[in-house]
């Protein structure tokens, strides 16, 4: 099955190249089955959240580099709600839209709620976006947007703890490839525990008014 909010880019893949597929993580798709089970759809969250068995599923600790290629874990993010996007720069579609609606948000809510707000863009293609690449791509975004990467190692441990499906998938060109990915925005309280999520394609009229109503 295909999970919905995915960053595809499948065009021009057909049967044969299904062969070519390569996992870029060890992340199963039960794994990614699993959190699509697990977080509701926006449209049935009430203003109280999840429940708490949710909770405990997503999130969890991490080590990666900012952009400033410092090493930040999710202890430098305690105190403030985290709102966290996964994708990669070489996306195409689905990254930078979701990432300029998540930036327009930011920029409608009030000032005392942006302060109490750490938004985040976690690299799922810790090959191609090194802390440069990163750093590049965040600046056209949001100013208060932290960039991370890591080794494959350090993303893979960090998107399994979020249940982000992220798989490599061949283009024509060999040197080139895209990464289909869950593209989700999650939000975590100041404690690190899962609060809600905004699925791909939503507003920023919608994030804005969620944000002011759970953390304003
Ligand atoms: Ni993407």
């Amino acid at each position: 099955m295909d999970p919905p909010n995915q960053c595809t880019s499948m065009t021009g893949n057909k049967g044969a190249g299904m062969a070519k597929w390569i996992l870029i993580t060890v992340i199963a798709v039960v794994a990614g089955a699993a959190a699509w089970l697990l977080t509701p759809s926006p449209e049935n969250d009430s203003g109280s959240g999840d429940a708490p068995a949710a909770r405990s599923l997503v999130g969890g600790p991490f080590s990666l580099l900012n952009q400033d290629g410092e090493r930040v874990t999710e202890a430098d993010f305690r105190g403030s709600y985290f709102l966290v996007y996964f994708g990669y720069t070489y996306c195409p579609d689905v990254c930078p839209v979701d990432l300029q609606s998540m930036s327009a948000a930011l920029d409608i809510i009030e000032a005392d709620t942006l302060a109490r707000i750490e938004p985040a863009f976690i690299t799922i293609d810790p090959e191609r976006d090194t802390v440069e690449v990163v750093n590049k791509y965040v600046s056209l975004f949001h100013p208060k947007l932290t960039g991370m990467t890591g080794t494959v190692e350090e993303i893979d441990a960090v998107a399994s703890a979020y249940r982000v499906y992220a798989r490599k998938v061949e283009t024509e060109s060999d040197s080139d490839y895209l990464v289909d990915h869950s593209a989700i925005v999650y939000l975590m309280d100041p404690d690190g525990n899962y609060v809600t999520h905004f699925s791909s394609g939503f507003s920023p009229e919608g994030m804005a008014r969620r944000l002011e109503e759970i953390v304003g």
